[in-house]
């Protein structure tokens, strides 16, 4: 089938000119500087090969929570050479860690929502927090169709959980199809997981394979609800 033909890439042209719209109209409202949340998700990197074609300055940052998968720093590792771009790494306070570890073992997270947050606030909300520190706003890959807790996301909102910067998600409207034709059109390098049934990969001991049929993010926290599904970093006041 020629592209033109092709439904969904008729799609990702517009998805692409909506999301360079929202990339140039957020960029001009921020007063100050601006970086991406990068977790080396497919989406991510969508959205670094686009700031690439219109604003290459862009900072880009991760959390290295200390227990990413593998995959996920080879991933990191391939995107920062094929764009010759530096990632701003943020890694947890080595105190809490230790205190964390030492008192509750390696796997508490498992036990309960609560334990769980805490170790998501140790080794994602406060080094987030760091990271957002001076900025006037940050972008993420958050897509609306991910989860029930991101019906309502703007493409530009005031984070008024983070001191009222302002928030850009410029793929919020994207479907995984039209993700996936865009990351294959340009060759991009992916996080080998995605291949392995990983749609959505976030630390490997909270993260495992889907089977066909299931929710994108059933493999994240798997023992939990839906409706808890989310580490707090997208938390709305
Ligand atoms: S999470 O809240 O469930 O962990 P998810 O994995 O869907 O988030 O990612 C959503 C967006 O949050 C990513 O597109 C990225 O902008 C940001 N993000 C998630 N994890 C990280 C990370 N480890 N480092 C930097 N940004 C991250
Ligand atoms: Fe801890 Fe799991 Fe949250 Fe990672 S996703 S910070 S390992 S609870």
């Amino acid at each position: 089938m020629a592209l033109a033909e092709n439904p969904v890439q008729n799609e990702v042209d517009s998805r692409l000119a909506e999301t360079i719209a929202i990339l140039k109209k957020g960029l001009s409202l921020v007063r100050g500087e601006v970086a991406l949340a990068c977790s080396f998700s497919v989406e991510d990197i969508v959205v670094i090969d686009i700031l690439q074609q219109v604003a290459p300055d862009v900072r880009i940052f991760a959390l290295d929570t200390g227990r990413l998968n593998e995959e996920t720093y080879e991933a990191a590792e391939q995107v920062s050479q094929r764009y010759g771009i530096a990632i701003d790494w943020y890694f947890p306070e080595r105190q809490a860690v230790e205190d964390l570890e030492r008192r509750e073992g390696l796997f508490s997270f498992r036990e309960s929502l609560e334990k769980r947050h805490a170790c998501c606030h140790i080794r994602k909300i406060e080094p987030l927090q760091r990271a957002l520190k001076g900025l006037a706003g940050w972008l993420t890959g958050l897509r609306r169709e991910q989860s029930v807790t991101r019906n309502d996301l703007l493409a530009i909102e005031v984070d008024a959980a983070h001191g009222g910067i302002l928030k850009l998600n410029p793929l919020l409207e994207w479907s995984e199809a039209e993700l996936w034709q865009y990351a294959e059109q340009r060759r991009l390098p992916v996080n080998r997981l995605h291949r392995q049934g990983y749609p959505s990969i976030g630390c490997a001991p909270c993260t495992r394979a889907i089977e066909p049929g299931e929710h994108p993010r059933a493999g994240r926290w798997w023992w939990e609800d839906p409706a808890h599904k989310e580490c707090g970093l997208h938390r709305r006041n």
